[in-house]
């Protein structure tokens, strides 16, 4: 059984590591014992304009969630990624962005960041933009998002970056959501040789009043030399602002608990909801994980592949290693263009050392065979990393011997977009790995396991996923919505934060995630809430009713089923399926398309009318061999139909 296999520290890596396993012990039995004392010490790893002298201030009680961090400390994020840096560090290269086009690269110092940074936030400045503004960034991932980011942090406005993926609908809930009074976009991105026209579609959202209310400026960076629709009144070109304004811009003095970002992420129920995360907490956990979990060395090169629109990106591609002095890459493109070596191709180019991406991407190339990412020269790796949805044995063990070449240990790390940094993760000098299992917590992380009543589990179990206590990197809030962030994380599990994962623990105490024990989908590591697609679906004329369900996908992780009852006097045909897979794509984005769209006369409901849908997971994922008991059923006849005609067939 491979889950019994068990890679053990390579005692040369350890040698060299920042922390070994004897280390690892000891630093987490404190980081338990006396977080006050350890997180005290490890918050000197920034700098502070004004120094904290009360460091943990945290309760999980339903009745009073109040969440606090080096409270009267005094610091700025941006200052802590650059300013710090130029005396030792300003030549040194800070980020390399690689575009989507192989012969487009270009290597930014710290000094240049820093220069950039400023002179946006001095743009910024003039456009009226304050400290406490929300700022919405709808970018590609090119370097002005980066300094789109450190521009807001600088002037302690808040940013809400929206994954340029999301539909022109899909922003302009969250422009109004965070009642954000300017855009930044840029006219055109690309990936894998396709144009999405950003710009047109920050016009489109614009053009609904409720978000339009809200948002009166939008700066726009030019990519290309194409024609665009401009509105005088309110557009404004990157270049222009940036071009004139003045390179020196002082950074605000932040308290350590004034927000930093807004990150729109999906749940079970309702819209998207806005975690908030603020400065000092988060960017000593981003910061640190950073540095311990792919044990970044100096001169190291670093290449985390995902988009800035997610948490990854927040922590993995800006903030924590900018706050270490790392050298940071940043990819447009995608692992198939141009072709499926590319990976290869830029690990090979740029030397890179750490390279951390996704089980989906891992998986698509692997189907592609051994050969894949061509002769690359992949000597420069040092370790792996992993993040966003389980990984599967078969893919880890892929990833180890092509792409690490057996030499490069993996680091499985498994958070989420609430938790602000890394939670469960080996640390590479220090925990032997087993594939599929994100084996151990962080330094002051306690995971724990607890049965459908909130009992703790104790020895090798599997449970629903809480952490007992605080850590720096948690998200605060729900923007705008507290009495929202306590009823979702804090009122199922009494004392606990709720994951809303699964996860296993075996003998040796390791943690192995299960996924999602809610109605939340992972999509090619893209999560989304299933009554989100099915809202969608139910505003289409034609839908009186959808389900939507995941079932395994062999790249994707999860795939979506949908199943819909259609209005009186609509038929169904390839048409209507057609029209409703871009109905959904244009109501949310192209990640939420449906992959199955099953035709229901009728859904499986209790007598009291309530969908039940762990019948209509198990027909998706093509076992109905223990559907369970269905005589409660309204009219369990509509199982039968549902079954003959599955669309997903082994
Ligand atoms: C959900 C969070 C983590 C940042 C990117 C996604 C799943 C994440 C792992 C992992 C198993 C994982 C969980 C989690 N997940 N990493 N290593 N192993 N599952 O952040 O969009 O907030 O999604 O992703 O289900 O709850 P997110």
């Amino acid at each position: 059984m491979s889950e019994m296999k068990r890679y053990p520290v390579d005692p040369e890596f350890a040698a060299k590591a920042h922390i070994d396993n004897a280390k690892y012990l000891a630093m987490y039995e404190q980081s338990i014992k006396d977080p006050d004392a350890f997180w005290g010490e490890h918050g000197k790893r920034l700098d502070w304009f004004g120094p904290y002298s009360r460091v943990k201030h945290t309760s999980f009680d339903p009745h009073n969630v109040d969440i606090r961090w080096f409270e009267d400390g005094t610091l700025n994020a941006a200052y802590n990624c650059l300013d710090r840096h130029l005396e030792q560090r300003g030549d040194q290269v800070a980020i390399i962005w690689e575009g989507d086009d192989p012969s487009e690269s270009e290597k930014i110092s710290y000094r240049d960041l820093h220069e950039r940074v400023c002179r946006l936030a001095n743009a910024l400045k003039a456009e009226g933009v304050e400290k406490g503004d929300v700022v919405t960034l709808y970018m590609p991932m090119i370097p002005e998002a980066a300094v789109a980011m450190l521009a807001c942090a600088r002037l302690g406005a808040v940013h809400s970056v929206v994954f340029g993926g999301f539909s022109p609908e899909a922003l302009a809930n969250r422009i109004e959501g965070a009642a954000s009074r300017l855009v930044i976009t840029s006219d055109y991105s690309r990936r894998g040789g396709k144009v999405v026209p950003l710009k047109a579609n920050v016009d489109e959202a614009l053009a609904d009043p409720a978000a339009a209310r809200y948002c009166k400026k939008v700066v726009v960076v030019k990519r290309t030399d194409d024609e665009l629709a401009w509105h005088d009144h309110r557009d404004l070109w990157y270049h222009e602002i940036t071009v004139k304004a003045s390179i020196e811009c002082p950074a605000e003095e932040l308290n350590a608990e004034d927000p930093l970002f807004i990150l729109y992420t999906s749940g079970s129920t309702g819209k998207p909801k806005g975690l908030e995360h603020t400065t000092g907490g988060y960017l000593v956990y981003a910061s640190m994980t950073h540095e311990y979990v792919f044990d970044y060395r100096e001169g190291d090169i670093y290449w985390c592949t995902a988009d800035v629109g997610w948490v990854t990106g927040h922590s993995y591609i800006v903030y924590g290693p900018l706050a270490n002095g790392a050298t940071t890459l940043m990819f447009e493109g995608v692992p198939s263009y141009p072709d499926n070596s590319r990976f290869g191709r830029v690990i090979e180019k740029h030397r890179v050392n750490q390279f951390y991406t996704a089980p989906t991407a891992i998986r698509a190339l692997m189907q592609q065979g051994e050969e894949v990412l061509g002769d690359a020269d992949l000597s420069s790796l040092r370790l792996l990393g992993s993040v966003g949805e389980p990984i599967n044995p078969e893919a880890w063990e892929w990833y180890h011997r092509v792409v690490g070449q057996g030499r490069c240990p993996i680091v499985d790390t498994w958070w989420q977009t609430e938790t602000g940094g890394i939670m469960i993760t080996p640390l590479p000098g220090a925990t032997a790995t087993k594939p599929g299992s994100a084996t151990r917590p962080f330094f002051g992380v306690q995971p724990a396991l607890v049965d459908k009543q909130g009992n703790e589990l104790e020895g090798a179990v599997e449970g629903n996923l809480v952490i007992k206590d605080s850590w720096p990197g948690q998200s605060r809030s729900i923007w705008g919505d507290h009495e929202r962030f306590v009823q979702t994380y804090f009122s199922t599990f009494k004392g606990y934060y709720t994951t809303g994962d699964g996860a296993r623990r075996d003998e040796e105490g390791y943690y192995w995630i299960t996924g999602r024990v809610d109605d939340v989908l992972n999509v090619s590591g893209h999560r989304m809430g299933t009554a989100e697609i099915e809202s969608a679906l139910v505003a289409h004329p034609a839908v009186a009713e959808a389900a939507v369900v995941g079932y395994p996908h062999s790249v994707k992780g999860q795939g979506i089923y949908v199943y819909v009852t259609l209005q009186a006097g609509f038929e169904q045909s390839d048409e209507l399926m057609k029209a409703l897979r871009h109905w959904v794509r244009r109501e949310i984005g192209p990640i939420a398309s449906p992959d199955l769209i099953q035709f229901a006369p009728g859904m499986p409901k209790t007598r009291s009318g309530k969908i039940m849908r762990r019948i209509l997971r198990k027909i998706a994922e093509d076992d109905f061999s223990s559907l369970g008991d269905t005589s409660t059923l309204a009219d369990p006849s509509v199982v039968d139909d549902l079954i003959a005609k599955r669309l997903n067939r082994w």
